[in-house]
Parts: C-alpha cells; sequence; structure tokens
C-alpha cells in the first residue's frame, strides 16, 4: 500500500500564486507517488464569520481550482471537509487530550485573535480549536506527508504532539506525520509589503497576485511591487521585495540556483519585473483556461466531490472507529 498524502486549503478570499507555490504546485507533483487526498476545509472557514452563499460559491471555486491546477481527480480524492462527518468527530475526541496551553501558544491563533475587537471573552472557540481540527484532518487518514507552506509548520507540529500524546494514553494509534515544505517559494510576501506573508485577507490591491486575477492585472500588480533602492539586481545586497521576486520566477519555472544568479546578476529591475511577470502569465494563463472549463460543467465538479468523499469515507470511518474502541466510547 502507498503511503498517504493529505492537505488542505480554507475556502476565504481569492487563491493567490503564495498558495500556489507554497502548496498546490507541490500536491500535483507529488500526488501520484502517494494515495492522495486534499480538501477543501470548510468547517476551518466558518472559524471566522462568512457569508453562507458566498461559502458555498468558494468551495467551488477552489475545488475547480484545485483541479484547475493539475490535481488529478481520477488518482487523488478532492474532499469537501465538513462532507465526511468523521472530521469533526475526531476533532472531539482529540480535543480532550489537547492541553490549552499548547493551542495558546499557536502564532496564528494570536495573531487572529489580536485582529478581532474587543475583549478576549468574544473571541470564537473555533479559532482556538482550530489546529485541532487540522490534526484531526491529518490524522483521520493516517497520513504520512503533510505538504504545506511554511506558515502551517508550527500547526504540523501540534497534530505530531497531539497524535503522540493520544498515542502514549491509549496505544499506538497514528501514524505521525511529516511536514513537507518546498525548497523555493514556502513563503511568498506580499508585493506591496515584502516583509508580510502573501495573504488571502489582506486587502490592498497590489498585495497578493490572485489565480484568477485577469492577466492585464496579474502585470500591473508584478510591475507595481515593492523594490529597493537598488537599480538592478545585487544578490549580495538585495532587499525582500527583489527576493521575494526572484523566489516567484524560480518557483514557478524550477530553475536551478546557479541558472538564476547567471539570468538576473545586474538585471534592471524593470526587466525584472518583466520577466517574473511573464513567467507567471504563462503558468496563470493556462490555468485559467481550464478552470473556465471545469466551471462550465458544474455536474463534472459535482461528481468529484461526490466520489471524493464515498472514497475517503470508509478510511475515516475505520479510524474514527479504531479512537472510539481505544477511548473506550461506545461502538456498535
Ligand atoms: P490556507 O488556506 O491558509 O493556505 C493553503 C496553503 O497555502 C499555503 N500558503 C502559502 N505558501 C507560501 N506562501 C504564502 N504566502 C502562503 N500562504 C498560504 C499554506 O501554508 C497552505 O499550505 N490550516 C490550513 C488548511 C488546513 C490544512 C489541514 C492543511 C486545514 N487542515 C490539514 C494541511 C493539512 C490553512 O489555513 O491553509
Amino acid at each position: 500500500m502507498k503511503a498517504r498524502v493529505l492537505s488542505g486549503v480554507q475556502p476565504t478570499g481569492n487563491l493567490h500564486i503564495g498558495n500556489y507555490l507554497g502548496a498546490l504546485k507541490n500536491w500535483v507533483k507529488i500526488q501520484h507517488d502517494y494515495e492522495s487526498i486534499f480538501c477543501i476545509v470548510d468547517l476551518h472557514a466558518i472559524t471566522v464569520f462568512q457569508d453562507p452563499k458566498e461559502l458555498r460559491n468558494k468551495i467551488r471555486e477552489v475545488a475547480a481550482l484545485f483541479i484547475a491546477s493539475g490535481i488529478d481527480p481520477k488518482h487523488s480524492s478532492v474532499v469537501v471537509q465538513s462532507a465526511v462527518p468523521a472530521h469533526a468527530e475526531l476533532a472531539w475526541m482529540l480535543t480532550c487530550v489537547t492541553p490549552i496551553g499548547w493551542l495558546y501558544r499557536m502564532t496564528q491563533f494570536k495573531a487572529k485573535s489580536a485582529l478581532q475587537e474587543g475583549v478576549q471573552e468574544t473571541v470564537g472557540d473555533g479559532l482556538l480549536q482550530y489546529p485541532v481540527l487540522m490534526a484531526a484532518d491529518i490524522l483521520l487518514y493516517q497520513a504520512a506527508i503533510v505538504p504545506v507552506g511554511d506558515d502551517q509548520a508550527q500547526h504540523l507540529e501540534l497534530a505530531r504532539d497531539i497524535a503522540q500524546r493520544f498515542n502514549s494514553l491509549y496505544g499506538d494509534t497514528f501514524v505521525m506525520p511529516k511536514t513537507s515544505l518546498p525548497s523555493v517559494g514556502a513563503r511568498i510576501m506580499g508585493l506591496d509589503e515584502p516583509d508580510k506573508k502573501m495573504s488571502k485577507s489582506a486587502t490592498g490591491t497590489g498585495h497578493a497576485v490572485g489565480l484568477l486575477d485577469p492577466i492585464d492585472q496579474v502585470r500591473k500588480k508584478i510591475m507595481r511591487a515593492t523594490t529597493d533602492s537598488n537599480p538592478a539586481v545585487d544578490f549580495e545586497t538585495m532587499g525582500l521585495g527583489v527576493a521575494n521576486l526572484l523566489a516567484i520566477y524560480q518557483a514557478f519555472s524550477g530553475t536551478g540556483d546557479d541558472e538564476m544568479k547567471a539570468k538576473f546578476a545586474g538585471m534592471r529591475y524593470g526587466d525584472l519585473k518583466k520577466t517574473v511577470a511573464g513567467m507567471v502569465i504563462e503558468h496563470l494563463e493556462p490555468l485559467q483556461a481550464r478552470y473556465r472549463e471545469i466551471v462550465s460543467d458544474p455536474a463534472y465538479l459535482d461528481g468529484i466531490l461526490a466520489d471524493g468523499a464515498a472514497r475517503v469515507s470508509p478510511i475515516a470511518n475505520s479510524t474514527v472507529d479504531l479512537v472510539k474502541s481505544r477511548m473506550g466510547l461506545y461502538t456498535s
């Protein structure tokens, strides 16, 4: 039996090239080497309020983007998290073995809860439990490999801690999942503020390149990206903005380090931006064409999502049964 890979994306905001380079591109590359499961994690999305109609649309948009990016639905299961109730069921059982202090320490919880105005008491409990649900997504399928961007590394450490704690309390039950980060592109920064991670929720118009942005906008955003006071690329002294543009080029193209230096050293910033924009557009144009094809046939997408849930449910249910019996819960 092939080892299992699992990863997921929240259906919120607009998926951007950071999500693609940090996660999706890596999924596509390794999917056939493993038994692969890719989730649209709608239960995670509702940890902050979502407009129901918009959420419903986003779930389909993200699923279509998985396929447009190259996920092969004949081989890999594309699953909407809430379509498999075992995710929420296991999350509760894991909540009960997770010390609350572990959750308060999570960087993402601290950042997201600080963004919510008012007193700490009004922050939704879901935000605190978020990484436990994520651990459940992974442990439910006994996934060995979890390909993600750098910002999820802390959540994955926690997933391993939870698995270890469960195993030591109730006996060996869960496979320890490994984090898989891409060598380039694990943390793509905002084009306007290269000291901040490119984010789906950031509002600045020049911040992120969306996978579905009109092509002329993609070019404009990259041409306006923040650089530094040098006139041309200098690998020794370059600032974060230039390093980010180079990382975007390298991650899309797969160019090696030496070749990157030979190609870009001394290149003026105007030409650097044109070259990077060209490389990004070369990838986004066909992706967008495939996306339009997929969404023009709603039954095709429905079939993929129904098939995904049906394929993974037996695995998920058998893990929940095992956990129930380990914990002494009622099993029929
Ligand atoms: P989410 O939806 O924020 O992001 C999806 C994936 O994109 C990566 N990513 C980035 N990579 C590089 N540069 C960036 N600027 C960038 N921004 C985001 C993320 O690391 C992620 O891999 N909690 C997860 C979803 C999740 C999950 C899981 C992931 C739920 N259950 C189980 C793996 C396994 C999240 O919010 O991802």
